[in-house]
């Protein structure tokens, strides 16, 4: 009867409880360790085997119930009182976001400055025969400008012991010989991608970088036009900054001639990029007939211009995957 009547009492004193300390109060006034409830289990040994069998299940029963409703209220409780407490008028918090890597952002930008002049962005892959690394753009074995790319080859299968040496490409340059294999000129394309030489780093060389190779091929195309889309491209690229070209003479087996791009940004003169006119043996080996077509290509690295533009002291910060580096982009 008791027991019953505890019950009654504990629901209406809940019921009228208004806040989260009166609530808190009834859990000490019943379930403490002084409370009824408990008070009254430690008398159950005090109880003949019968009555306790009868008496006990029901005060446990009760104490789980009791426990289970003032906890639920309670955390009711707690969630209205959080919810009153919202000050709207507070500063927004920051939410994270992710960033894009400096190299990705210099991707964009460079591709979308060559797509406005009408270039084309084509792939090739970052595993190459030796034949177009190196033969198809006139630099055949034993021939001293291979020294030029010092390659990482890749080991070759004993089974396939008649198929070409593999490497990973040194440049970019063996996407020229692809494209022109299956395309007809006129065209003006680039193509950005991985490239890889086994060199010893420094703060500005990294076995694993990114070039970017241009190619424009046509009737009369000439070091001219050359002339009028790099500085287009420097000009777009290193927008708000005062520019100023040079070009040197410079050597690629593959161009004829070859010229150096040096450019002056903050009065500090950095040669930027490799170029020259498309030899007439490239354009044979692509299947070309060199009478009947010129065109001018270039290949510049990405990392090295991101440096410039971001002022990267280091060209391994790109790959240190350090989440403070990326978070300033
Ligand atoms: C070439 O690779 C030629 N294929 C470029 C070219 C294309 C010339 C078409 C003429 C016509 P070079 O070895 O200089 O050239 O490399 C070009 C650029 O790649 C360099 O100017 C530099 O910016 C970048 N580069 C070269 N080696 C590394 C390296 N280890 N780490 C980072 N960037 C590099």
């Amino acid at each position: 009867m008791e027991i019953e009547k505890i019950r009654k009492e504990a629901l209406a004193e809940l019921e009228k409880a208004a806040n989260a300390a009166s609530i808190e109060k009834l859990q000490v006034k019943y379930l403490g360790r002084k409370g009824e409830i408990s008070l009254l289990l430690r008398t159950l040994k005090d109880l003949s085997v019968e009555e306790r069998r009868h008496t006990g299940p029901k005060l446990q029963s009760l104490k789980n119930e009791l426990e289970g409703l003032f906890s639920n209220r309670l955390s009711v409780n707690k969630e209205v009182s959080r919810e009153k407490s919202v000050d709207l008028t507070a500063p927004g918090k920051k939410i994270s976001r992710g960033h894009l890597h400096p190299l990705t952002l210099v991707d964009a930008d460079i591709r979308k400055i060559f797509l406005s002049m009408n270039f084309s962005v084509v792939e090739g892959p970052e595993v190459e025969t030796e034949y177009y690394n190196f033969d198809a753009l006139n630099v055949p074995e034993f021939h001293p400008a291979r020294e030029m790319w010092d390659t990482f080859w890749l080991k070759r299968d004993p089974a396939q012991k008649n198929e070409e040496k593999l490497l990973l490409r040194t440049h970019t340059s063996p996407v020229q010989i692809r494209y022109m294999e299956k395309n007809e000129p006129p065209f003006q394309i680039i193509a950005p991608g991985r490239t890889f030489r086994y060199e010893a780093t420094d703060a500005s060389h990294e076995i694993n970088f990114y070039q970017l190779e241009g190619l424009m091929v046509g009737k009369s195309v000439s070091l001219a036009n050359f002339k009028f889309v790099v500085e287009e491209f420097f000009k777009k690229f290193f927008a708000g900054q005062k520019i100023e070209f040079r070009y040197r003479p410079s050597y690629f087996p593959f161009v004829e001639p070859g010229v150096e791009v040096i450019i002056k940004l903050n009065d500090k003169w950095l040669e930027v990029m490799g170029a020259g006119m498309v030899h007439s043996m490239v354009f044979e080996y692509a299947g070309y007939n060199p009478r009947d077509w010129q065109g001018f290509a270039f290949g510049v690295g990405i990392d090295r211009l991101a440096m410039i533009k971001y002022k990267i002291p280091d060209i391994r910060m790109f790959y240190s995957g350090d989440l403070r580096f990326i978070k300033q982009f």
